[in-house]
């Protein structure tokens, strides 16, 4: 069946007419995870991305697949509520940090324990529209490093920075143990088409 809405554009007709739409590879279609691979540096290929039905299912899995009862996340209030509430659905051991207004809602990471896997930011930050410096960033990364803990990076609102001198590296790129959360709703602005990934090097997670 021809998908007449998209005649006078006949390269994207072609495309949508051609295009396999039975159920896709688990981790969604080789095409669509290769062209996302391009919005990353060389250690993210087609194979380090994960595509979800959006970004709140890429955190609810992202936490399911990195945390449990024994070990500890850090997350940071307030925050969209999936960032925050995925590894306590998870199962996670959760320590809740406050951010204030009177720091302009930056981060200062503390509270790591032993068995602290998994810590959660989002960047540029839902609610506030605040952004962490790349110095912040950077501090961020050794201190996750040394402890061995996986960084989500939610980056849904990266790339609509006020202005795009500001844009932190991905996660994904930045850090063997980082991984981005991005959806097309945001930047792309179709949250109709309920497309979110995960983009990551460690494929042993
Ligand atoms: C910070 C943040 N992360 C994730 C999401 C979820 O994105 P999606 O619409 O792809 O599920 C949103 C949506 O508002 C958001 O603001």
């Amino acid at each position: 069946m021809e998908f007449t809405l998209l005649r006078g554009n006949q390269e994207l007709a072609d495309a949508y007419n051609n295009h396999e739409l039975s159920y896709t590879m688990n981790g969604g279609s080789p095409d669509l995870r290769e062209e996302i691979a391009k919005l990353y540096g060389p250690n993210i290929n087609a194979e380090n991305i994960l595509v979800f039905p959006g970004a709140q299912v890429a955190l609810q899995t992202a936490a399911i697949a990195l945390t449990n009862g024994h070990t500890h996340s850090i997350v940071f209030n307030p925050a969209y509520q999936s960032t925050q509430e995925a590894p306590v659905h998870a199962g996670s051991q959760v320590t809740k940090i406050a951010l204030k207004a009177v720091n302009n809602w930056q981060i200062d990471p503390r509270g790591i324990r032993e068995n602290t896997r998994y810590l959660v930011i989002n960047e540029p930050h839902n609610p506030a529209g605040t952004l962490m410096s790349p110095v912040l960033q950077m501090q961020l990364k050794t201190l996750a490093e040394k402890h061995g803990i996986y960084i989500l990076s939610d980056e849904v609102y990266r790339f609509l920075e006020h202005d795009e001198s500001d844009r932190l590296p991905a996660m994904a790129d930045l850090y063997q143990k980082g991984i981005s959360a991005v959806t097309i709703s945001k930047p792309w602005g179709g949250c109709g088409i309920t497309i979110g990934w995960l983009a990551f090097r460690d494929l042993s997670i």
